[in-house]
C-alpha cells in the first residue's frame, strides 16, 4: 500500500496510474504537480488526484512513492527541484520513454544515480495527452520496463514492481542501453514514420484530395501522428544515437525496396512482403507477440 503518491505530470500516464492504483484500493492520497493550473484543477475535478501543488519540492514532501510522467526534456530540472525535499525512506520512479537520458539527468543532478531512483517505462500509451486522457485500464495487461542499475536497491525496485502489478502490468527488467536500441526500433521509429508520411503528404500538391480518399489502412498507420509533438521531440533528441542509426538502416531497406519496384522485380517483391507477414502474423499478432503488440510504445 502506498501511503502518499506524488505524481509530477498528471496527464495520459501519469493520471491513469493514479486512476488504476485508486481502482486497486492501492493508495491513500495522490498529490498531483503540473506547470498548469488548469490540467491540476481538470485531475482534482475528476478525482484522479486529492491535492495539488505546482511546486514539485513541496509535491514530493511527504511521499512514500513518486512517479516523474513529464517530456523526457523535463526530467533533469525536476530532479533539480526535488532533490533534498525528499522523505529519506521515498523511491523514486519515472515513465520516461527513453532510460538513458533520465538516468544521466539523475546522475547530473545527485552526482550519481540515487539507489531510491528506479528508472521505469510503461509500454502502453495512446495517441492523447492530458488528464483528460487518462483511464484506468490503460496498464491491463501491458508491459512496464524497469532498468534499474547495479546500485539500484532491490527493495526500491521491489515496490515499484509491486506498484505496476497492482494496476494489472507485467513487469520486466533490463539493461538502460538495450532498452533504448529496442525501443528505438519498435516504437520510436514507427512514429518517425508515421510523423515523416503524414508531413510529407500534408505538404504535397493537393493535400486536401490525398487525404481525402485515405483509406482505413492510412488511418490506422498514421493514428501515432496525433501523439504529442512535445513528447515526440523530446524522445528523439533523448535516444538521437540509436533512432537515427534505425533510420539510416531502414532508409537503406526503403531504397532497396524502391529499386526492386523500378526493376519490377516480383520475386523480390513477394519474398518481402511473404517474410514480413510471417513475422508480423508470429511475432505481432500470434503468440509470441504477447502483450506490446496492444500498446502504443
Ligand atoms: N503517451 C505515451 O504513449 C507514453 C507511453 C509511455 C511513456 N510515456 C512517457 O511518459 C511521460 C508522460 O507522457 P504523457 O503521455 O503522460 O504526456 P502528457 O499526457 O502530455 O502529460 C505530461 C504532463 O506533464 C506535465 N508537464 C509537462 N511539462 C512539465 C514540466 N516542465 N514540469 C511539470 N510538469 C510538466 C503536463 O502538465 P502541464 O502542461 O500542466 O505542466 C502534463 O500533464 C513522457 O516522458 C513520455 O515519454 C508516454
Amino acid at each position: 500500500m502506498i501511503e502518499r503518491l506524488a505524481i509530477i505530470g498528471v496527464g495520459l500516464i501519469g493520471g491513469s496510474l493514479a486512476r488504476a492504483l485508486r481502482g486497486a484500493g492501492m493508495v491513500e492520497e495522490v498529490i498531483g504537480c503540473g506547470r498548469s493550473a488548469e490540467n491540476l484543477e481538470l485531475a482534482f475535478d475528476l478525482g484522479v488526484i486529492d491535492g495539488c501543488t505546482r511546486d514539485p519540492g513541496v509535491a514530493v514532501k511527504d511521499a512514500d512513492m513518486v512517479l516523474l510522467a513529464v517530456p523526457l526534456g523535463a526530467m533533469r530540472p525536476i530532479f533539480e527541484r526535488i532533490k533534498g525535499a525528499l522523505r529519506t525512506d521515498a523511491v523514486v520512479t519515472d515513465a520516461g520513454s527513453v532510460k538513458g537520458s533520465v538516468v544521466a539527468d539523475a546522475a547530473a543532478v545527485f552526482g550519481t544515480v540515487p539507489p531510491w531512483f528506479v528508472p521505469g517505462h510503461p509500454i502502453a500509451g495512446t495517441e492523447r495527452s492530458g488528464v483528460a486522457a487518462s483511464f484506468p485500464e490503460l496498464y491491463h495487461n501491458r508491459r512496464v520496463i524497469l532498468t534499474p542499475l547495479p546500485q539500484t536497491d532491490p527493495e526500491a525496485t521491489a515496490r515499484v514492481r509491486s506498484m505496476w502489478q497492482a494496476v494489472g502490468a507485467e513487469v520486466s527488467e533490463m539493461d538502460v542501453a538495450h532498452h533504448d536500441e529496442v525501443l528505438a526500433a519498435t516504437s520510436h521509429l514507427p512514429h518517425m514514420l508515421a510523423f515523416g508520411l503524414v508531413d510529407a503528404l500534408a505538404r504535397m500538391q493537393g493535400t486536401a484530395e490525398n487525404f481525402r480518399y485515405a483509406a482505413g489502412g492510412f488511418r490506422d498507420f498514421t493514428r501515432i501522428a496525433s501523439s504529442s509533438p512535445i513528447m515526440w521531440r523530446d524522445i528523439c533528441i533523448a535516444n538521437r544515437e540509436a533512432l537515427s542509426a534505425m533510420l539510416g538502416r531502414f532508409g537503406d531497406e526503403m531504397a532497396d525496396l524502391a529499386a526492386t519496384i523500378r526493376r519490377g522485380d516480383g520475386d523480390h517483391l513477394l519474398e518481402i512482403f511473404t517474410r514480413a507477414k510471417a513475422a508480423r502474423d508470429r511475432y505481432v499478432d500470434g503468440v509470441e507477440g504477447g502483450l506490446a503488440h496492444k500498446a502504443d510504445e
